[in-house]
């Protein structure tokens, strides 16, 4: 007997004075018929949230006391490229005509929004605009730099108005270290030696000096760098074996000019599944040249048909979680791979793209990616982070694309509008991970079933601060019932439980320009703490993040 069904019987047990109920019921206890006390005890266990009728019930194991990895921040990281309205109108607006309140250009009210999640990093300018971009047309006096088209993305003219001092100097004001995606594709070596020359040699070199010109004196230290981006597409077409040697020749010239920041170089990685990709890169490249290897999954029902984002079926949102919930066996898979040449796990797994993909909302260029956000794309970031927090002895950053704008954004702008989407509120609940020890789950779930197909409804991850509170977060994907689960927490010293929950009264709900504040966090009653028992009551379709002090 599960768990749930143990507490449930226990409970009628104690108050009917029944002694061997247990044993006269092989599946589920039988229930007398109700008397008027038991009517009152069922309607009390029913307002907890704790329903006769949804008790299949799921059961977990959470060891308190044997957490060895730590989940990094980083895997909170974000990604900004030139990208429809990611960069400009998202998160610069110049300095000059325009209403919207900034700081060298870029918007006060995204910035203090970000700030709130703490975000750990972020990658730019790309992406497939990577490949294309050449970093010296984005430095000196704006009005004489170069334009170009931005050729991948709705062909629009570039006129680098926003370069690498905008970037850098916008991540001081966020508090997050810059990820710089060097130009692999269609740059040279000595290009990409000169960009980390540039923002990283204190002076005395020709590209110190230049920067000092342009009105920098100190270097910015960039540790992370990107050699190129998805080398098997838009980054070059390139076989794994071809870009393996070509990240050996770019790898040999990057240095950190001795700067403090060493640098973390991450090889382009394999597209989802490609697992031969990442053979050949951890066989080929020597590990004291390659700090992390990346990897990019979108959660895509059909590239040729990705479907609306806000108007969708239950069989639809059931493949897109299906995607979603790929991502753990994608890490598996390509971890073990990486566990065959390094074992000790030095070299990171890095998903420096996912999320959810779907057609841009109507009326919008299709070259931009502008997409919608719902309850669907909240209950995939937490089962996706869940799945990170699990890995995280080898998932060592990621990066939710895109920051602004783009595919599954944390915040959507519209002129001096600006709204945070279910995303975002599960990014902020969930940051309370963010370096904390990750600790070992065992999960028994209940299966949400469409069709003939079936996925774990519930998922858990759990971690212990460095003050020692722990922290629990749980997603439940089904759109059509609650689920309870009990936790048995091994170790746990806590005494009291509080917490927060996302849902909304429908999976295609979001929040819009008009109705901001549809979906928000809101304080969670469906939780109880029994010495080291936790049950939770999740309504469908929901986030819960809790916190056990
Ligand atoms: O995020 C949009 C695009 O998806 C990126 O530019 C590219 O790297 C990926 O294919």
């Amino acid at each position: 007997m599960l768990d749930f069904e143990c507490w449930i019987v226990q409970c009628i047990r104690k108050q009917f004075n029944i002694q061997n109920l247990t044993s006269e019921i092989p599946q589920r206890p039988i229930i007398p018929t109700p008397s008027p006390t038991m009517k009152k005890t069922i309607a009390a266990l029913a307002i907890a949230g704790l329903s006769f009728q949804t008790y299949a019930q799921n059961s977990a194991t959470v060891y308190a006391d044997s957490g060895k990895a730590v989940i990094s921040k980083h895997i909170y990281g974000h990604f900004a490229e030139h990208l429809g309205a990611c960069i400009y109108g998202g998160l610069y607006v110049g300095e000059n005509n325009t209403k919207i309140p900034n700081t060298a250009g870029v918007r006060n009210d995204v910035v203090d929004a970000l700030k709130k999640l703490k975000i750990p990093n972020l990658r730019w300018p790309g992406g497939c605009f990577a490949d294309t971009y050449h970093w010296k047309d984005g430095i000196g006096p704006k009005s004489q730099r170069p334009s170009m088209i931005n050729a991948w993305w709705g062909g629009v003219t570039e006129d680098n108005s926003f370069g690498t001092h905008d970037f850098l100097n916008m991540c001081k004001l966020l508090g997050t270290e810059p990820y710089l995606a060097g130009n692999v594709g269609s740059g040279t070596v000595k290009e990409l030696v000169d960009w980390t020359q540039y923002v990283n040699h204190d002076a005395g070199s020709p590209m110190a000096n230049l920067r000092k010109a342009n009105g920098q004196d100190k270097a910015w230290g960039v540790k992370f760098w990107g050699v190129g981006n998805e080398a098997w597409g838009c980054g070059g077409n390139m076989r794994p074996e071809y870009y393996a040697n070509i990240y050996r020749q770019y790898a040999t010239f990057m240095t950190d000019w001795g700067n403090s920041s060493k640098l973390f170089r991450i090889a382009s990685g394999a597209n989802s599944k490609d697992y031969h990709w990442t053979e050949v890169l951890m066989r080929d490249i020597p590990h004291n040249m390659l700090e992390g290897v990346a990897l990019h999954h979108y959660s895509v029902i059909n590239w040729d048909k990705k479907g609306s984002a806000t108007d969708f079926s239950e069989s639809l949102y059931f493949k897109t979680m299906q995607e979603a919930l790929f991502m753990d066996e994608l890490i598996q898979k390509h971890s073990a791979i990486m566990d065959k040449y390094d074992p000790k796990k030095k070299v990171a797994l890095i998903v420096d793209e996912w999320g959810g993909w779907y057609e841009v909302e109507p009326n919008t260029n299709p070259g931009f990616l502008f997409q919608q956000n719902t309850m669907r794309d909240a209950v995939l970031a937490g089962a996706t982070l869940n799945i990170f927090h699990k890995h995280s002895d080898r998932v060592r950053m990621a990066n939710l694309a895109q920051i602004v704008n783009v595919l599954q954004s944390v915040i959507l702008t519209k002129e001096e509008k600006m709204i945070l989407t279910p995303t975002y509120h599960v990014m902020e609940m969930y940051n309370v991970h963010q370096d904390a020890t990750n600790l070992p789950v065992e999960i028994k779930t209940n299966d949400y079933v469409v069709g003939s197909e079936k996925l774990p409804a519930v998922s858990v991850s759990a971690s212990k601060d460095k003050a020692g509170v722990i922290h629990v977060s749980l997603t439940n994907i089904d759109i059509n019932k609650g689920q309870e689960i009990s936790i048995n927490i091994k170790g746990l010293k806590a005494k009291t439980v509080s917490g927060r929950v996302l849902t909304a009264a429908k999976v295609q709900d979001f929040n819009s320009f008009d109705n901001p504040n549809k979906i928000t966090p809101t304080a969670f009653k469906g939780a109880t703490l029994a010495g080291d028992v936790l049950k939770v009551s999740l309504p469908a379709t929901s986030v819960v993040v809790l916190e056990l002090k």
